[in-house]
């Protein structure tokens, strides 16, 4: 049965470890060898119906840098479920490729790639999580802190995509985490419940509030994100109104301890969910999250495309 990573829940607590001890061994031995072989021979398609920098960049070069070869293709090139149809793609891919990245709106569309593929199909980014973004968010967590049992974590904002794939996995790794959004912005009620199952069963917190200065509040990872995702843009103006008061600034910040951290995923809307100072402050670790995302994808691809996770 092929494996795949359409939500970070596709792990258990032990695999996601594996992968972020698998990242850190593989950024070791990457100091030292401009590529090495571990993918010779293989090929991923990178599949993205929206726009990308990180997320294209560091999956292109964890392939290339593994000894394999990215493909990267637009939905404008392929008309995926347009020109053709997704289980075709799907079909198709799979008898020349051993992988596929794809970024999609509807995570819909994921289920389906996968259903019908022979090879592994990643989650690049959907409408419902983003799993390698909050494993290389795990991962920088845990180069701070050095664990990441019991640290605390709070997001301020909306309840979308990253915060989804953040409270999986962070009910999956014991830790607490406070979620801050304004009413009717929550996360998804079903990845909720799956959630608090998981919490239940490793010792983890999650705690669902519309006071952002209760999550802060004993916080040593501050997270937002835009309040806008992509495909939400004709709600453009409303966002802006109801969520001004989740704005992470020096005020609110003032309710955080005094050692806080500041997590982003990027690309940051400066002046939205984040001022200039904040971002760009002492506090600020987001270039290390985008760094990680190299890390920890290398890592993905390797244990996936080996049979070895
Ligand atoms: N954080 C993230 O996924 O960035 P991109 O949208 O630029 O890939
Ligand atoms: N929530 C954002 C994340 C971008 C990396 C979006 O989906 O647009």
């Amino acid at each position: 049965m092929q494996r795949h990573l359409l939500s970070i829940s596709d792990l258990s607590s032990e695999e996601i470890l594996k992968i972020l001890y698998k990242a850190l061994d593989l950024k070791e031995e990457l100091k030292f060898e401009a590529r090495l072989n571990y993918l010779l021979g293989k090929s991923c398609a990178l599949i993205f119906e929206k726009p990308s920098l990180r997320t294209r960049v560091t999956f292109e070069l964890a392939i290339t840098q593994l000894g394999g070869v990215p493909i990267y293709l637009t939905q404008s090139d392929i008309g995926l479920g347009k020109r053709e149809a997704i289980s075709d793609i799907a079909r198709n891919l799979s008898r020349w490729v051993n992988g596929i990245i794809a970024r999609t709106y509807a995570h819909k569309t994921l289920l389906e790639l996968a259903q019908y593929s022979t090879i592994s199909v990643i989650n690049a980014l959907s409408d419902l999580e983003h799993p390698c973004q909050a494993l290389a968010d795990f991962l920088t967590i845990y180069e701070k802190r050095g664990k990441l049992e019991g640290t605390k974590l709070a997001w301020v904002g909306d309840g979308n995509n990253v915060c989804h794939s953040l409270m999986l996995g962070a009910a999956l790794l014991g830790m607490t985490m406070k979620i801050a959004t304004p009413k009717g912005y929550e996360p998804n009620p079903s990845i909720l419940t799956k959630a608090q199952e998981y919490a239940i069963r490793n010792n983890a917190k999650l705690i669902i509030t519309n006071d952002p200065k209760e999550a802060v509040k004993d916080s040593e990872f501050i997270y937002t994100d835009t309040w806008i995702s992509m495909g939400q843009e004709a709600e453009v103006d409303i966002r802006r109104q109801i969520f001004r008061p989740f704005q992470v600034n020096k005020e609110l910040l003032s309710y955080a301890p005094h050692n806080y951290y500041i997590m982003h995923c990027l690309p940051a809307h400066r002046g939205e969910e984040i001022t200039d100072e904040v971002l760009d402050g002492p506090h600020s670790i987001v270039l290390d999250q985008a760094e990680n995302r190299l890390h920890v994808q290398r890592a993905v691809l390797f244990l996936l495309l080996t049979g070895r996770l």
